[in-house]
């Protein structure tokens, strides 16, 4: 099948020509390699077809890739300075768990979390919400082991009481338990033994440049192991996903179907629109402690698999990874065939991520039309209809372009809604890239800490005040660069 030929488009509106003129009939090779567990899902699903279209516009677009260097070396540049780390994703991940905790009728506050676990808790934006919402609580946060000085954990200082972070790279960690044959416990903040009734699995990798797919892959099933060895019976657990539907993804969300009485999806606000992701919240676990170990078992299997990819690719002078595994050669975790995932999983997750790449779809037509904008002016930008319509001025567009911010005025499909409405607040996106000065590729998954930061108490320096003085600064990322199959 012949690549189909991308219009050079000059104004939103051509954009949007092109994508009611070609997702109806579009073959999905013709934009992109879909596996034959992807293709049923495309021939499912309009929406995933209108966002993979618009996904290839824009980035044939030479000047989403000239904007994104551009600040890109602007933020590198500011990396130079000494200034303290902004607070601003403190705050902006603050926020987006206020969405989550709000999009869920409020569980998470009020006093109705007594303990909680926050994997990949820097800056320390979801522990601050809990501690401050949630008197009395108490909590541990794991992140990885340099950045006490090179992400610092920034929660004020007068909620740390019942607080602690250990330093340690969760994928070392449970690599390190299986090797030792110990379950992979993480204690509380005063070292007794407990369970939580949340975990947060928000470790996700904030590397600049394409992050090959078995590191996201491994940290989810990293941090799937640490909620089943660490989570309560009624528990909740809160799981930073992928939302495009491969066979791991939709075969993980049964999975976790099983083991929760409910599962839900969210983006958390007006900038995390953008991004490929999402926080799954799954509440009520149920999971016996048989099913806990089968999953357990095969988890650890997948582990060992996704630890061996990369012994066996390479990378090409440009950086760029061959693999001689994709995602699709994943090991299964459910027990169950690819044929009877789908067939078993795939209303409910469309129904779970359609509203989620319908938001995803807006933000990055806000973000095009933003680039429009700039090479030909605002007549480019989305056009102002009658009032009513709700359609943004190109002006607005303009300024929210520049801003980051995404417009979620125009919906193509105005009878549904995402699950958590993309709210109004205007910091930087949460999932935005960090890069150390002077440390290049730091988030390296070898190397890692010692596992002793999981069991002894250390204390981190973690107020604002405290934090070291050296800088991060955001990178922003429009799009999701994974690897070669997306
Ligand atoms: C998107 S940020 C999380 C923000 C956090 N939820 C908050 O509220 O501030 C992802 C975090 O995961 C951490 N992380 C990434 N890989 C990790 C790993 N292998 N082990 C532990 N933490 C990791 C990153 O350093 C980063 O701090």
């Amino acid at each position: 099948m012949t690549q189909l030929a991308l219009p050079s488009v000059t104004s939103i509106v051509e954009a949007d020509e092109f994508i009611v003129g070609h997702s109806d009939a579009v073959q999905h090779a013709a934009i992109i390699h879909l596996n034959a567990f992807e293709v049923d899902f495309w021939n499912k699903s309009l929406s995933l077809r209108r966002l993979l279209l618009l996904k290839r516009l824009f980035r044939s677009n030479p000047a989403v890739e000239t904007r994104f260097r551009e600040r890109r070396d602007i933020h590198l540049q500011a990396i130079g300075g000494n200034e303290e780390p902004s607070r601003v994703h403190l705050f902006a991940y603050a926020k987006a768990f206020s969405l989550i905790n709000r999009a869920n009728g409020g569980c998470f506050g009020g006093g109705k979390v007594h303990r909680f676990l926050d994997l990949g808790c820097s800056p320390g934006g979801f522990s601050s919400y809990v501690l401050k919402h949630n008197w009395g609580a108490q909590g541990v946060g794991v992140t990885l082991p340099d950045e006490e000085d090179r992400i610092p954990v920034q929660i004020d200082s007068d909620l740390l009481a019942n607080y602690d972070v250990r330093y340690t790279d969760v994928v070392a960690f449970v690599a390190r338990s299986t090797e030792t044959d110990t379950p992979p416990a993480i204690l509380a903040h005063d070292g007794s033994p407990v369970r939580y009734d949340l975990v947060i699995a928000g470790a996700f990798p904030v590397l600049q440049g394409a992050i090959p797919w078995w590191r996201r892959t491994q940290l989810v099933f990293a941090q799937l192991i640490l909620i089943f060895a660490n989570i309560s019976k009624g528990g909740s657990a809160i799981v930073a996903i992928n939302t495009k539907a491969f066979l791991w993804t939709v075969d993980v969300i049964g999975m976790l179907r099983q083991c929760f009485e409910t599962v839900t999806a969210h983006k958390t606000g007006r900038l995390h629109a953008v991004r490929t992701s999402c926080y799954l919240v799954c509440r009520g676990f149920r999971a016996t402690s048989e099913e806990v170990d089968r999953f357990t078992g095969r988890l650890h299997g997948a582990l060992l698999f996704l630890a061996a990819v990369p012994m066996e690719s390479s990378q090409d002078d440009n950086g760029r990874w061959e693999y001689k595994h994709g995602p699709e050669d994943t090991p299964l975790v459910s027990g169950q065939s690819a044929a009877e995932i789908f067939t078993a999983h795939h209303r409910f997750v469309l129904d779970l991520f359609e509203p989620l790449w319908e938001v995803q779809y807006n933000a990055i037509r806000v973000d095009l039309a933003g680039v429009l904008v700039d090479l030909y002016g605002a007549e480019a930008g989305i056009p102002k209809y009658a009032e009513s319509d709700g359609f943004d001025s190109p002006t607005d567009v303009q300024h929210e372009a520049v801003e980051h911010s995404l417009a979620t005025s125009f919906r193509p499909w105005p009878h549904r809604q995402p699950t958590a409405s993309p709210d109004d607040y205007t910091a930087h996106h949460p999932d935005t890239i960090w890069r150390s000065r002077g440390r290049g590729q730091a988030f390296s998954q070898s190397g890692q800490g010692p596992p002793e930061g999981l069991f002894g108490r250390r204390r981190s320096q973690t107020s604002a005040a405290n934090s070291s003085s050296t800088g991060y600064h955001p990178v922003e990322k429009l799009w999701d660069s994974t690897s070669r199959h997306r």
